[in-house]
């Protein structure tokens, strides 16, 4: 008699590890832009990335989030598989991201931006669009509403909400972004270098921000940065790329003091 289908051995369980890479290695061409990197991001932690130009830190936030296939390794949503996950699947478990240089539609408004941040949300698809029955202008309100929320809770003058994302200053801009990141109700925030082209106090600003966000939002936060002020006061841990390589981790007064991180900047005649 058979014994029937085998049963799947049971997942283990959920370790708090929200998202996590495994030996992840980008190449392109001859030139390996990350290689072989371990990292895990915690339930509820801010953790750094840092490294001089060009080390690799955008190009792993490109696996991450689906923009680029990594050669090698593995991505894991909590027990999920999602090396191979497409972006807007990525999005829907719960990962959004922000971009190193804007991208925000420049002929919509403030607002807009943000409510392209909710499609992944939404469930009117091309159906409920064109043909769109109560639920779908419900649903267009709802999501017109929340983009003014998460507008005013990074900050944005209410006057701003409807005038073109070109209008608006650089730290302006960068708002819109979180905020459109927000938008999808992510329980993971990837910032790339948010802090960009911010002078020292709209900097310092930023860094409570997001403390705040993760506050009340509940986030575990994967930040990259260069402004070093910044990355010691709100980081939990830190890691370092150099040359696409992971070459320390962990407290971030640590990490300032490793002679291998000090010769990564002075390396390369930055300033750490
Ligand atoms: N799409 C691509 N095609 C070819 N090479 C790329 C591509 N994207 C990144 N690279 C290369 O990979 C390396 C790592 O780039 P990456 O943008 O990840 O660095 P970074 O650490 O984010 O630098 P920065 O601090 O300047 O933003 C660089 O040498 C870069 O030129
Ligand atoms: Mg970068």
């Amino acid at each position: 008699m058979s014994a029937g289908p085998e049963k799947a051995a049971a997942p283990k369980p959920a370790p708090e590890v929200p998202i996590r890479a495994e030996g992840l290695t980008k190449k392109f061409g001859g030139l390996t832009a990350v290689s072989d990197v371990d990292l895990e991001l915690r339930a509820g932690e801010i953790a750094a990335i840092i490294g001089p130009n060009g080390a690799g830190k955008t190009t792993f936030f490109n696996m991450l989030t689906g923009l680029y296939r990594p050669t090698s390794g593995r991505i894991r949503r909590g027990q999920r598989d999602i090396t191979r996950a497409r972006p807007d699947q990525i999005t829907a478990l719960g990962v959004a991201r922000t971009f190193q240089n804007i991208r925000l539609f420049p002929t919509m408004t403030a607002r807009q931006n943000v409510m392209i941040g909710r499609h992944s949300r939404m469930r009117a698809g091309i159906f409920g669009s064109i043909f769109r029955p109560p639920w779908v202008r419900n649903e267009e309100r709802e999501v017109w509403e929340r983009a003014a929320e998460e507008l005013r809770f990074v900050g944005l003058k209410p006057e701003l909400l409807d005038r073109p994302s070109t209008a608006l200053s650089y730290g302006d801009q960068r708002r819109v972004e979180i905020a459109r990141a927000l938008a999808s109700d992510p329980e993971i925030l990837l910032l790339d270098e948010p802090t960009a082209g911010m002078d020292p106090r709209e900097s310092g600003e930023l860094a409570d921000f997001v403390l705040r966000i993760r506050e009340e939002r509940k986030l575990s936060i994967l930040l990259i940065e260069h402004d070093m002020k910044v990355v010691m006061g709100i980081s939990d841990r830190v890691t370092v790329l150099d040359h696409g390589e992971l070459i320390a981790e962990g407290d971030p007064a640590a990490v300032r003091e490793d002679p291998k991180v000090i010769e990564a900047y002075l390396g390369r005649g930055a300033t750490a």
